[in-house]
């Protein structure tokens, strides 16, 4: 009895003691989820990325997609010659899936250790999806391949039906698809990537042990009065769109509770600020810069900086089989809050930089 109280005080103190630093040493973070893009958007954004990542799961959906391994190949050189030298970065590819992939050839890909994983993209769901799949029985044979060889299944989880409200589309596409898929291959090593709702939360907390989630820094940060405060604010418009603060405050308690199936997926998505604040404008978020100053605060605010390491470093490459980083990054909390840049110039164009709504004091000492 003594002693547990004795236990529990060192942990009290101990826990206390991390919460007012004002410096911390994690191992160095993961990002499983980025479009680095192609051209000059690419040129531009690898560097925002490499300077705090170890290692990204790189997004397939270009125009065209990556469909085999020779694209990946391609792609992985491209991105490779755009790493500043003096960071240590690796790109993990993956393969677009669609009613047409071959599962022969996935498996050689994946064996021969070309491409890590395969995205399933319902068709017209997000940005260049177009060639995304409409029939997930028309993959039950792929998947099935996919789970024999322990290939990860990447998936953005929203249905794709007009009909079904677009706040509603990832809550059925649990309930209609990724219920089915979970049930038939219990074995397939799935993400539910950029989850956003409370129902996400609980279906992989309480699904089988091979499913897990992302989630991305800005979901954990605003909710959906955030597209919408004081007028529409295009650079907040992402999908799976940002949802009420109910689910917001869900997702915050998921990755702050260390539960080793949540982890860092930041879905950094580069658009031309033109073509955000357009008659159509494009989704997604450009996060990449401030991502990890951004969490460190967000953990911080919920006294929950000693489980940072976790959701950045630690679950996601346990899940993805990976060792951890060997190498580690300082955060520093500064007195006053960090001043972000706002844009991130590409010639003479730009690409507008995400930043909460909130002060963060952390940054990533370099
Ligand atoms: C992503 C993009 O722009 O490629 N957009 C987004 O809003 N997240 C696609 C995606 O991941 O859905
Ligand atoms: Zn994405």
């Amino acid at each position: 009895m003594l002693n547990n109280i004795k236990v529990n005080t060192l942990n009290f103190i101990f826990k206390d003691l991390i919460e007012n630093m004002k410096e911390i040493e994690i191992i160095q973070p993961d990002d499983w989820h980025v479009h680095f893009r192609d051209k000059e958007i690419l040129q531009a954004v690898v560097p925002e990325t490499t300077r705090h990542f170890g290692r990204s799961i790189v997004m397939p959906n270009l125009l065209p997609p990556i469909l085999s391994a020779k694209a990946a190949i391609e792609y992985k050189k491209t991105i490779q010659k755009a790493i500043p030298k003096d960071n240590d970065f690796t790109p993990l590819m993956t393969i677009y899936l669609t009613e047409n992939t071959d599962k022969n050839k996935l498996k050689e890909a994946y064996l021969d250790g070309h491409v890590f994983a395969v995205k399933l993209y319902p068709a017209g769901a997000t940005t260049n999806s177009a060639s995304g799949v409409k029939n997930i029985e028309k993959i039950m044979p792929v998947l099935e391949t996919m789970a024999t060889i322990g290939m990860p299944l990447l998936i953005h989880g929203e249905v794709t039906d007009k009909n079904i409200d677009i706040f509603d589309r990832e809550k059925v596409f649990i309930e209609q698809k990724l219920d089915f898929i979970c049930r038939e291959i219990p074995q397939l090593r799935i993400t539910l990537e950029h989850i956003t709702t409370r129902e996400a939360t609980v279906y992989v907390k309480e699904g089988n042990q091979n499913l897990v989630a992302s989630i991305t820094p800005h979901h954990l940060a605003m909710n959906r009065n955030d597209i919408f405060s004081g007028g529409i604010r295009p650079h907040n418009f992402c999908l799976p769109i940002l949802k009420k603060e109910t689910h917001r405050k869900s997702l915050v308690e998921v990755a702050i509770s260390g539960n080793s199936k949540f982890f860092l997926g930041t879905d950094t998505a580069p658009h031309l600020k033109n073509d955000k604040e357009s008659e159509c404008g494009c989704a997604g978020v450009f996060n990449a810069t401030y991502c990890m100053a951004i969490l460190a605060q967000i953990f911080d605010d919920n006294d929950a900086l000693h489980i940072l390491e976790k959701f950045t470093s630690i679950n996601g490459a346990k899940h993805y089989k990976q060792h951890l980083n060997k190498k580690k990054i300082k955060m520093i909390k500064k007195n006053s809050p960090i001043k972000f840049n706002s844009i991130l110039s590409i010639n003479d164009k730009d690409i507008v930089i995400f930043k909460p709504n909130f002060p963060v004091y952390w940054e990533v000492e370099h």
